[in-house]
């Protein structure tokens, strides 16, 4: 049964993990969004932990995207989009939503990856060096030193030592999206976005990304849309359950996947809804 697989996931992985006092990363905090005269997402809640995996679950449609995207503000690129409420980054306090933030330098506090991996036409070196050059890092030594850092952060940089001036293109797909992974990582961000990083891999190069996605959570914090209840059970801390624009419920992954409060979610992570 689905819900007993859940189950034996997450025990799985709690007997690994050490409690820790919670801190806040990041808190929503009655967040609307607008496409145009489409509300999108409606008086949104969520806090987010710090140096913890959030997994956004949800049927198609019901915004997790659209939520994912506010992170990094990549809504303004359309000017008829509209924010209202707050998301909070800490310790700093700054609110990325609001109107005199600039979002040219959240985008450089908030990385992000997409579904399908999609490195730019250079080498595998100046896709991970991309970051850093926007801030200004063009010294060679410092930039060798980072871009080995975040291709080992990654775990491609065995696998591309050797290879760093070829095209990224000539990577496979999986070893791609780790390259994006490494180019979201280097300038290193405070908050790591991943949009159903692994919908477009293979089982393996899946397995090497959800490994990744671990390892990262102890050094940064992640926030991942996923459709996978394996993996969210896998690999999340807290998981929020949204539905037609609104977050339905939020908790510890151990709580939604083995007892959620709410009928709706018990019936979206057992598989009963679409
Ligand atoms: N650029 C846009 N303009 C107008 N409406 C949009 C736009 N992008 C998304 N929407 C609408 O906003 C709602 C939420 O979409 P979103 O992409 O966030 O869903 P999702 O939960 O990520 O779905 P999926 O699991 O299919 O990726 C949907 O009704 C969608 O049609
Ligand atoms: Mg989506």
């Amino acid at each position: 049964m689905k819900d007993l697989d859940l189950s034996a996931l997450i025990e799985a992985r709690d007997g690994q993990k050490p409690e820790t006092e919670p801190t806040l990363r990041a808190n929503v905090d009655q967040l609307n969004f607008w496409y145009g005269d489409f509300q999108a997402l409606k008086n949104i809640n969520l806090p987010i932990h710090d140096k913890k995996v959030t997994a956004l679950i949800g049927a198609s449609g019901c915004g997790k995207s659209t939520l994912l995207r506010c992170f990094n503000r990549m809504h303004d690129l359309y000017h008829n989009n509209r924010y209202e409420g707050a998301i909070t980054l800490y310790p700093e306090g700054d609110n990325i939503v609001g109107a005199k933030t600039d979002p040219m330098l959240i985008r450089l506090r908030v990385g992000m990856v997409f579904q399908k991996p999609n490195p730019f036409p250079k080498s595998i070196y100046e896709n991970v060096a991309a970051g850093l050059r926007i801030r200004g890092i063009n010294k060679r030594t410092i930039l060798d030193d980072k871009v080995e850092a975040a291709l080992t952060g990654a775990a491609l940089w065995d696998e591309v030592k050797d290879r760093l001036n070829e095209g990224a293109y000539s990577l496979s797909g999986g070893q791609q999206q780790r390259l994006c992974i490494a180019r979201a990582l280097a300038p290193e961000p405070e908050l790591l976005l991943l949009d159903e990083p692994t919908s477009a891999l293979d089982p393996i190069a899946t397995a090497k990304v959800e490994d990744l996605i671990e390892k990262l959570a102890d050094n940064i914090t992640i926030l991942i849309v996923t459709h996978n209840m394996q993996q969210a059970a896998r690999i999340s801390d807290h998981v929020g359950y949204m539905h037609l624009g609104e977050m339905v419920e939020f908790d510890l992954a151990s709580r939604i996947f083995v007892k959620p409060s709410k009928e709706q979610t018990r019936a979206y992570v057992t598989g009963r809804f679409g």
